[in-house]
């Protein structure tokens, strides 16, 4: 893919993007750390271990794909229709160390391309800071997500840090991988995972797809950003929130139509989550937030994921006027304990604010690691309306759908108000 001239890079600059310039070392500390992760890999890693998000369906594409122009068409395709379709997925460059994750993955983006009644197509890696260095050691060297369990997890985590200590790798650009989600707002395209900052990327007019830089807001940004945030269909803005494992473990973010991007607003809640969305509607913010807690120390006493999910706690709610300069209106509800990856959408009905969500009761975050399970036992992922009113402080939550769900869209006109409730999703039950 070209690669950005430097005379754009200025124009880049005044954009707000930072174009990842990192400086990794191949030296003799980077020699050492090596040697001490495949050891550390040789005696308690167990290589029988199926790596099951790398097989199958899940295989990595091994090549982008320039513009492939003129594609077979079965019928005929509209003159007018003018643009191109983009989806975004972890598709992992070099095998892992040990583990991996089907978080894992280095964000490739595919193109549909469709231009005068023909249809070209493109896969591009998004080029990230890690991707680039990974590129020049020509392996593996960032932690994977796959290997925090266990005591191992917590040699893996001091790898990492010690590679960045001895800057055999490069941290100030970030560690993301733009693997999770795509969303376009103030005339850029922007590739997200939830552990960075955004990557802006470019379409050009063959349907190639380039990565411009690091979108940080003029330096605005200087925590992770959700791989979910939503637009405002009325007003243009871009509602956001990013979570660490350090205080303020939420923040939350209002960018205007124009890509200003607004004070920070810390939300407190008692312990590390992961939050993986959250929702908007016409006046108020909605935070989830449920008991998938960051947990090192039982990661290595109890050989646990990193993240792990607590059944005996409530899951809480907060719902905030959305122009709130701070949380002191911030309104908690609870419901019976369960994780949600994903909300459909969400609007206000007089007192009420109701949500659409895909409810997960007895999260495993296992099933979505390496050794997955064959068969996905008790995984009770299902639509729910959740309602949240404002006047009596209650919450309730019913049912909508039997069925596993996820991943569910909605007609982005309608985010944040008030809907013909038809959701797209994908069924989860195999
Ligand atoms: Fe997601």
């Amino acid at each position: 893919m070209a690669e950005i001239e430097d005379e754009e890079k200025q124009q880049i600059k005044s954009l707000g993007i930072v174009v990842p310039n990192p400086k990794p070392n191949k030296g003799f500390a980077s020699k050492v750390v090596d040697l001490i992760e495949n050891l550390i890999v040789k005696l308690m890693y167990d290589p029988s271990q199926p790596h099951h998000y790398l097989a199958g369906n899940f295989a990595p594409v091994l090549d982008e794909t320039p513009p492939t122009n003129n594609l077979p068409v079965i019928g005929s395709l509209p003159e007018c229709l003018n643009g191109e379709f983009v989806r975004v997925g972890p598709n992992p460059k070099f095998a892992p160390v040990a583990g991996y994750h089907w978080f894992d993955g280095d964000g490739m983006v595919h193109g549909m391309r469709i231009k005068d009644g023909k249809a070209t197509y493109v896969s591009r890696y998004v080029r990230t800071s890690r991707l680039k260095q990974e590129e020049y050691f020509g392996g593996a060297k960032f932690m994977r997500i796959g290997d925090l369990k266990g005591l191992f997890g917590l040699l893996m985590v001091n790898m990492q840090i010690l590679r960045a200590k001895l800057k055999v790798l490069d941290m100030s650009y970030g560690n993301g991988t733009g693997n999770t989600a795509l969303i376009y707002h103030h005339g850029k395209l922007l590739a997200l995972s939830e552990a960075d900052k955004p990557y802006v990327l470019k379409v050009l007019e063959d349907g190639d797809l380039q990565t411009v830089g690091l979108l940080d807001y003029d330096k605005r940004l200087t925590h992770s950003f959700t791989a979910h945030p939503k637009v405002d269909p009325f007003t243009g803005e871009m509602f956001t929130f990013g979570y660490s494992h350090t205080p303020p473990y939420i923040t939350y973010r209002v960018i205007s139509k124009d890509g200003f991007m607004h004070d920070p607003i810390p939300i407190t809640v008692a312990d590390p989550i992961m939050m993986h969305d959250f929702a908007i509607t016409e006046n108020y913010a909605i935070f989830m937030d449920l008991p998938l807690y960051f947990r090192p120390k039982e990661m290595v006493k109890e050989k646990k994921l990193i993240f792990t999910f607590d059944p005996t706690k409530k899951a809480r709610f907060g719902v905030l006027p959305r122009y709130a300069k701070d949380e002191l209106l911030i309104r908690w509800f609870e419901l019976p304990n369960c994780y949600i990856f994903h909300n459909a959408n969400a609007w206000e009905e007089e007192d009420e604010i109701v949500l659409i969500t895909c409810r997960l009761e007895n999260l495993d975050l296992d099933m979505v690691n390496g050794p997955v399970k064959e068969k996905l036992e008790n995984f009770k992922n299902e639509l729910y309306e959740m309602r949240f009113n404002l006047k009596t402080g209650l919450a309730s939550q019913k049912k909508l759908s039997e069925s596993a769900v996820d991943f569910p869209r909605v007609n982005e006109s309608y985010t944040g108000s008030v809907m013909c409730m038809e959701p797209y999703w994908t069924a989860l039950q195999r």
